[in-house]
């Protein structure tokens, strides 16, 4: 790849250290995400997946390997530092937003956090209107509502809310983890699709994490394996065409 957006090289991170927990997650772990790449990630429950996302956040520091980001090496940077280059959605719809504030306040804090200090491009009738827009592609309504305070609102609309958040903040890298899972089968459908209109139309650069095998088929260019500590399978869109729900489901169980 010339210019991936995102990099992995030689991860190892360990959790617990010095303690009797002490637990090598990831080891020689090495990752590669081109630009506007959707990439979706599997592996069984306590694999790294999300260990892998908070080593991109910063959130997590590895022993050992470096995260590069767009061409600069951000392994030692803080997750604050790394705010302005990273969003991520989780499965939880109440960690994503604030409830006290209304849909609109939660936008404008999202927008902040994407904009330089003390630079101010848009008025506040400019920034209502932007706002306004990139809500409406939700198609749920919601930008007729939005001085509602977001404790109104479904847990699939704060979903959403949070993945129009994410698209605001404009970062270069949107990590996804599993953003469905506490939804409605409906509704998760419909968060899914949003999604995946959102990483295509804004031309994202996109990693996420699902347990919905349809979707690790379905959606995205790629679709990897984590298992022991690394990526252990890639499958492209040509190879997922003909991938079923049950090839997939036998990464889990073979040995
Ligand atoms: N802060 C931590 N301290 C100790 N152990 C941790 C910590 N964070 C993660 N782990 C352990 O690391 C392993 C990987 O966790 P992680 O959350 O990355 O898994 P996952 O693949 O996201 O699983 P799931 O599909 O259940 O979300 C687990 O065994 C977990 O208990
Ligand atoms: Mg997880």
């Amino acid at each position: 790849m010339l210019n991936p957006m995102l990099k992995l090289e030689d991860i190892k991170l360990v959790v617990g250290k010095g303690t009797q927990l002490e637990r090598t997650i990831l080891e020689g772990l090495n990752l590669e995400v081109e630009k506007g790449e959707f990439l979706v990630i599997i592996g069984g429950n306590g694999a790294g997946k999300s260990t892998v996302f908070n080593t991109i956040s910063g959130f997590m520091k590895p022993e050992n390997g470096r995260v590069i980001i767009d061409g600069v090496d951000v392994t030692k940077k803080s997750q604050q530092e790394r705010a302005k280059l990273v969003s991520i959605v989780m499965q939880d719809p109440r960690v994503g937003t604030m409830e006290n504030m209304t849909i609109l306040e939660n936008m404008a804090f999202s927008f902040k956090r994407g904009q330089k200090r003390g630079f101010r491009l848009f008025n506040n009738e400019g920034r209502r209107s932007l706002f306004k827009e990139k809500i409406s592609l939700l198609e749920m309504g919601l930008e007729n509502r939005l001085n509602e305070m977001v404790t109104n609102l479904s847990g699939g609309q704060r979903q959403a809310l949070s993945l129009v958040m994410s698209i605001i903040a404009e970062s270069k890298i949107l990590l996804l983890d599993e953003i469905t899972a506490a939804l409605d089968p409906k509704i998760a459908e419909h968060v899914m699709a949003l999604a995946d209109k959102l990483v295509r139309e804004q031309k994202l650069t996109c990693v996420m994490i699902t347990h919905n095998m349809e979707h690790a088929i379905r959606y995205g260019d790629r679709t990897i394996v984590l298992k022991d500590g690394q990526f252990r399978k890639s499958y492209s869109r040509e190879e997922k065409a003909s991938l079923t729900v049950f090839d997939l489901t036998k990464e889990f169980t073979d040995a």
